[in-house]
């Protein structure tokens, strides 16, 4: 494990020990990033102190019985994160637009996975997302599973527009016990990529937390870039310490320059 020393970081952290430059060219890289990536444009994490889960216990707000049991603390606790995430303050970061400069000047296979329901991949310029906790602003039905794009607070009572029922509108959002999305996708592009880079993530949410295991299996590099040590640290290939606004930016350039 590489420590982020306080002068000069990005030096030392990665280029005595630079993956691209002792494995390279990579052809096909699958990047999955965590809640530590948006920390920096002022999005609280979950497990790190005063993390969302600190004020708000899971089972009251990310599961399937605790929206059954109380929707509208549970819609509640989602529209204040959409209205934080649209209220104007919240930017996507250099770290965010660095992987969509990749994705843009990449020749090879280049997918990004989020666990994150925030849109600043998007707004950071990234096209292709696969999303697998879901999207803040995506609102569902929970009869009909009719989804729909939300920008403003969802209330559980209002009309579901597709099967007319009320009673179950909720965030599009995987909650603990249902299946995380595009998982099959994901799978595959994990088996084949050479290169897996995991980003301000805890590891501690399985399936994500697994991902690198899978592409350690199937032959690739992995590397973590993270600011504290994850559950995971010591099973990637290399994991560098330090913020994603930092680390985000160098790693991905000189990925690029020697790439093919
Ligand atoms: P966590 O809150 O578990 O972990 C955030 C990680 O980001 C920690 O390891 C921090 O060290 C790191 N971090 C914090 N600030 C950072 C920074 N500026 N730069 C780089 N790293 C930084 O969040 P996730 O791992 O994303 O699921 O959590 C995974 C899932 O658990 C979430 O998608 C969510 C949650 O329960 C659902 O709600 C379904």
């Amino acid at each position: 494990m590489v420590e982020y020393p306080a002068s000069n970081p990005l030096l030392y952290a990665w280029k005595p020990v630079g993956l691209a430059e002792r494995i390279m060219p990579y052809s096909s890289v699958v990047v999955l990033t965590g809640a530590g990536i948006s920390a920096e444009s002022g999005l609280k994490t979950f497990r790190d102190n005063d993390g969302l889960w600190e004020g708000h216990p899971v089972l009251d707000v990310a599961t399937p019985e605790a929206f059954h049991r109380d929707p509208k603390l549970v819609n509640t606790f989602y529209n204040q994160r959409r209205a934080q995430l649209l209220g104007g303050e919240v930017h996507p970061n250099a770290a965010h637009k660095a992987l969509a400069a990749f994705e843009k000047n990449f020749k090879g296979e280049f997918t990004l996975v989020t666990q994150n329901v925030d849109d600043l991949h998007e707004r950071g310029g990234s096209i292709e997302i696969y999303h697998m906790h879901g999207r803040l602003l995506q609102g569902k039905c929970g009869y009909c599973e009719h989804s729909f794009e939300i920008r403003s607070d969802l209330n559980h009572l209002d009309q579901c527009s597709e099967c007319k029922r009320s009673g179950a509108l909720r965030p599009d959002i995987v909650w603990f016990g249902e299946m995380p999305m595009y998982m099959d996708e994901i799978e595959t592009k994990i088996r084949r990529c050479d290169l897996f880079v995991s980003i301000g993530t805890s590891a501690a949410v399985y399936p994500a937390a697994g991902f690198s295991d899978l592409a350690r299996y199937c032959g690739a590099k992995t590397l973590e870039l993270n600011l504290a040590p994850s559950s995971k640290s010591e099973d990637f290939s290399e994991s560098i310490l330090g913020p994603a606004t930092q680390l985000v930016p160098q790693v991905f350039e000189e990925i690029l320059e020697t790439a093919i």
